[in-house]
């Protein structure tokens, strides 16, 4: 499948504008391109209890699976409040590679500033690809 990534991004760029981020005023829109070339996207959503933020990038997992997509064929992230490019956290990384492969793109971007990746290549070793083989 093609991968169109101004498309991905000018839909992670809209799902930032629904950001949930009264405390940090850091907004985050994640936008991920499923294997039936539908794109979903999440924003970040915060709590007065800052623990049980969710980040943008699990909150378009959470939808896409929920939808019955498990497959992201790619993804971007855009911090509009960052001038530099923000990659996924640990977590996200973790979560996204559950349903994605390592070849996956990744692209980030910033106010000023643009970055391309792969899943792979954010999270190299995954410890618990023996359970990943059961699915
Ligand atoms: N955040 C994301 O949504 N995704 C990331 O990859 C990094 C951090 C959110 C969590 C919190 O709402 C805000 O950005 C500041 O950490």
């Amino acid at each position: 499948m093609d991968i169109d990534r101004e498309r991905l991004a000018a839909a992670a760029s809209a799902a930032a504008a629904a950001s949930y981020s009264p405390y940090s005023r850091f907004r985050v829109g994640a936008a991920l391109l499923c294997a039936d070339g539908i794109i979903v996207t999440g924003s970040n959503v915060e709590n007065r209890s800052y623990g049980l933020t969710i980040c943008a990038e699990r909150a378009a997992a959470a939808s896409a699976v929920s939808a019955g997509r498990r497959r992201f064929l790619a993804v971007a992230v855009f911090t509009p409040d960052s001038v530099r490019a923000v990659a996924p956290c640990g977590a996200c990384r973790q979560v996204l590679s559950e349903f994605a492969p390592p070849e996956a793109p990744v692209f980030m971007e910033g106010s000023g500033d643009r970055l391309e990746s792969t899943l792979g290549q954010l999270y190299p070793l995954d410890s618990l690809q023996e359970l990943k083989d059961r699915t």
